[in-house]
């Protein structure tokens, strides 16, 4: 949890997991000049799961790597947790990331020399941290790893994998887990468990997570789904359903 000074004009109140106001990002120049994202205004409910949608090109990873921080946007504000990152200093923003903000990637980027739970409590170490016993033993048992824990990534499944990632992003208690495309090196088995597990994060733990998808299955699992065309946002769907993306995304062309 941050220090770090509260800001409470949250877009959506102090309460939001992430927010953005009036984000702009362009890449180039002249002629050549992309604009990733067009003064978006999106909030982001703290205990949620929100899945971003839209054609390739459209804005999606800029989006989320300007809401987790990796990215910096040409105008606007942006907030994690109450805090205002597009405030802080440098040093600021890397503690703000390292210790409210969690990432799954597509790439489950598992150290293949360390076993499952020294991945897990790595960013902790790295922290000089202190790892949360009880929080690593229920998360684990709640990522059905417990038996797994003493093996390297190669003598795990894609889906275990993950879900060592998913437990590893877990266990800072991070204001918003960020995931580009989580599922997308997964069979549609694995896929599902690992989307159980980040519903159920949100369900059991109250985590927040915005989650990067092309799949209208994988967006289903989601509370809510947020359309991108374009570098705007053009909508959103409550209570998706893979039918009801599907329909959604036809009509923006993706
Ligand atoms: N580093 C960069 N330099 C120049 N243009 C970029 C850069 N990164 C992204 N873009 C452009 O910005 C726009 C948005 O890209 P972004 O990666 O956010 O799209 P996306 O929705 O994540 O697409 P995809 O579904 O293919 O991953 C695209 O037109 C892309 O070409
Ligand atoms: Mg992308």
């Amino acid at each position: 949890m941050t220090t770090l000074t509260e800001h409470s004009s949250v877009p959506g109140g102090s309460t939001a997991a992430a927010a953005a106001a009036a984000l702009n990002k362009t890449y180039g120049s002249g002629d050549t000049t992309v604009h990733a994202l067009r003064n978006v205004d999106v909030t982001f409910e703290a205990g949620t799961f929100t899945a971003i949608m839209g054609p390739s090109g459209s804005g999606k990873s800029t989006l989320m790597h300007c809401l987790a921080g990796l990215d910096t946007a040409d105008s606007g504000r942006i907030w994690i947790g109450g805090t205002e990152i597009t405030a802080l200093k440098d040093a600021e923003l890397t503690r703000l990331r390292r210790d409210s903000v969690g990432f799954v990637f597509q790439s489950f980027n598992l150290v293949p020399t360390l076993t499952a739970e020294q991945n897990i409590t790595l960013p902790v170490a790295l922290a000089n941290g202190k790892v949360d016993r009880p929080w690593l033993a229920e998360i684990t048992d709640t990522l059905g790893l417990t038996g797994r824990l003493s093996h390297r990534p190669h003598e795990l499944s894609g889906g275990q994998q993950q879900r060592v990632a998913v437990a590893r992003a877990l266990l800072t208690r991070p204001h918003v887990v960020f995931g580009d495309e989580p599922t997308g090196n997964l069979d549609s088995k694995s896929g599902a468990e690992v989307l159980s597990l980040l519903r159920r994060s949100t369900r059991e733990m109250g985590q927040s997570i915005i989650m990067v998808t092309h799949d209208p299955v994988a967006a289903s699992y989601a509370d809510r789904v947020v359309l991108m065309n374009d570098g705007e946002l053009v909508g959103e769907l409550a209570q998706p359903t893979p039918e009801s993306v599907l329909a959604a995304l036809t009509k923006l062309g993706a």
